[in-house]
């Protein structure tokens, strides 16, 4: 009954772990207002959220746009008047070698997974401590606790929402505002297929390891426990979820095996 009626706004519901969040969240009986680019494919989930027992509301929305994001924020206010929870989901990955990558591109993948999800947060913030509280939850990665092949630019964005979301943490306290940082390894969506390449472009492919990974409603189940139970960070995977052990623990073991990953 914890979701029931309950405000969930989660961004990248168009595809992937927020659609599968979105579904999810709307079988428990939470309105859920989905948001990222594809008008259509937000369609898409809102149906799904539909026949899983619970309507959906579409708010478009670019994370790469902070007049977008304030536009979205102001009509929410104005629409639902408080937002219990808040899912930073919506982001983009990389395969490409850091010395070919321009800075560019590092820029873009920054604006979409860091900029865009501290801007919507501090945009949501005096909604909800106005209403007495809610939760934000921010979909960081295994790789924003190490450094990976090709990901220079992602892990470094990921890595930036950990600093900015355990000082939201420190700093929020008496608001009631609770969060939780989630560390997905690999979970089969088309992550992949839309990381950006060195020339800005879709990476275009499902990795192997990529179509090996997680189950995504399983993925999303996890996330929705852990946020109930009021987690502070968790890690959701598989095996691959044991590096972030090895990185802390024995250091020159990680990079052993980290040097000797065939990028892809
Ligand atoms: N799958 C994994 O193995 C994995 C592992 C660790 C972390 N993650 C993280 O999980 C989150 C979801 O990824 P996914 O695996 O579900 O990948 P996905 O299927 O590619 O979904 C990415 C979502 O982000 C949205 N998005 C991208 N750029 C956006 C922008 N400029 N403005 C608004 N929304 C934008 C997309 O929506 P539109 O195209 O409609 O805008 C889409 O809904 C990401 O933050 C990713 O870094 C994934």
């Amino acid at each position: 009954m914890e979701y029931k009626d309950k405000i969930v706004w989660i961004t990248g519901a168009s595809s992937g772990i927020g659609e599968a969040l979105s579904v999810a969240f709307a079988s428990k009986g939470a309105r859920v207002i989905l948001s990222g680019r594809n008008e259509k494919e937000l369609e898409r989930v809102k149906a799904r959220c539909r026949e899983a027992g619970r309507e959906g509301f579409i708010c478009p929305l670019d994370l790469t746009s902070a007049e977008s994001i304030h536009k979205a924020v102001n009509v929410l206010a104005e629409q639902f008047g408080r937002i219990d929870y808040l899912v930073n989901n919506g982001g983009i990955s990389q395969r490409s070698l850091l010395i070919d990558t321009p800075v560019d591109i590092d820029r873009r993948i920054m604006e979409v997974n860091y900029f865009g999800a501290i801007t919507l947060t501090k945009a949501i913030l005096p909604l909800m401590v106005k209403g007495g509280g809610g939760h934000i939850t921010v979909i960081s990665s295994v790789v924003g606790k190490y450094g990976f092949p090709m990901r220079s630019a992602y892990s470094a964005s990921k890595h930036a929402l950990h600093g900015f979301f355990d000082t939201l943490r420190t700093d929020i306290t008496p608001s009631n505002i609770r969060v939780t940082i989630v560390c997905p390894g690999l979970i089969r969506t088309n992550v992949s297929i839309n990381a950006l390449e060195s020339d800005g472009r879709p990476h275009g492919v499902m990795d192997p390891r990529q179509d090996k990974g997680m189950d995504v409603d399983v993925c999303a189940s996890r996330i929705i426990r852990a946020v109930g139970r009021r987690k502070r960070e968790v890690y959701i995977g598989k095996i691959d979820i044991i590096l972030i052990y090895i990185r802390k623990w024995w250091p020159w073991l990680f990079f052993r095996i980290a040097g000797n990953v065939k990028p892809t």
